[in-house]
């Protein structure tokens, strides 16, 4: 079976004091039996990882570039990332594609990097509402992950994150049958191309997952956790998500 990994995304948000929350979380989930990851902003690993050391909490970066080091301003590697004591790396999230025009490519080369630095990477695909009105979400993920997925994965170094961009931060969810749906066509692809790995790569669900919403999202079959968003910043609502996937 796939591990069960509920992992927060923060996006563009949390200063010193959102620490706390991550005091509150550990406090509430010592033992939990999910995958707990938080990704903070960049600014925010050092100190994060140093308070969730010694417990069940895995912290993550949001992006990182191609290259280990370089004239790059503004970028981080994963080399970094990895020295400010990230385990994990968030790649191709929809508004990493749709702000900075990250590329399939782009996205595979990232997951290389990160790869070489030790980290696992969580990558993200998903249609747009467009790709889903013009009935073609299946064939749009089929290529994300034929071009941003590198080879030599296994189930130890990516996670697949689902994530329909018109449900992310809109409260809009999928009904559980399209989930079903496109988790059956993405662990198709991951076992076609990787075998037994293939069955063992952890499918995410991501847009909108709250602590009301995630016990449904959890049943559906090959959904094996969230990425969330909004309900990642505050410890009581994460934490009814992870409760939700633990008992999933
Ligand atoms: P949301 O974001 O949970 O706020 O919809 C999900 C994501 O972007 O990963």
């Amino acid at each position: 079976m796939p591990r069960k990994i509920a992992a927060g995304n923060w996006k563009m948000n949390g200063v010193g004091a959102a620490l706390s929350e991550i005091d509150a979380l550990i406090a509430a989930h010592p033992t939990p039996v999910s995958r707990i990851v938080i990704c903070p902003p960049a600014t925010l690993i050092h100190r994060m990882a140093a308070r969730a050391q010694g417990s069940a909490l895995a912290i993550g970066g949001q992006t990182c570039h191609t290259a280990s080091k370089g004239a790059h301003t503004g970028d981080i590697s994963a080399t970094m990332l990895a020295e400010a004591g990230a385990t994990h790396v968030i790649l191709g999230h929809s508004e990493r594609r749709a702000d900075h025009g990250e590329t399939d490519a782009q996205i595979n080369a990232q997951a290389q990097a990160a790869l070489a630095a030790g980290l696992t990477v969580i990558l993200c695909i998903g249609e747009t509402e467009a790709e889903r009105d013009a009935d073609v979400t299946l064939a749009v993920v089929e290529t994300q992950l034929a071009h941003s997925v590198p080879e030599g994965v296994t189930a130890a170094n990516l996670v697949i994150a689902y994530e329909p961009v018109w449900a992310i931060g809109t409260g809009r969810v999928p009904t559980t049958d399209q989930i079903a749906e496109v988790h059956a066509a993405i662990r198709t692809h991951l076992v076609t191309r990787f075998g037994e790995q293939g069955h063992e790569i952890s499918v995410l669900y991501g847009g909108s997952v709250k602590p009301d919403n995630a016990a449904q999202i959890f049943a559906v079959p090959d959904v094996n956790g969230a990425l969330v968003g909004g309900a990642s910043l505050k410890a009581a609502d994460f934490g009814g998500i992870i409760t939700a996937l633990d008992a999933a």
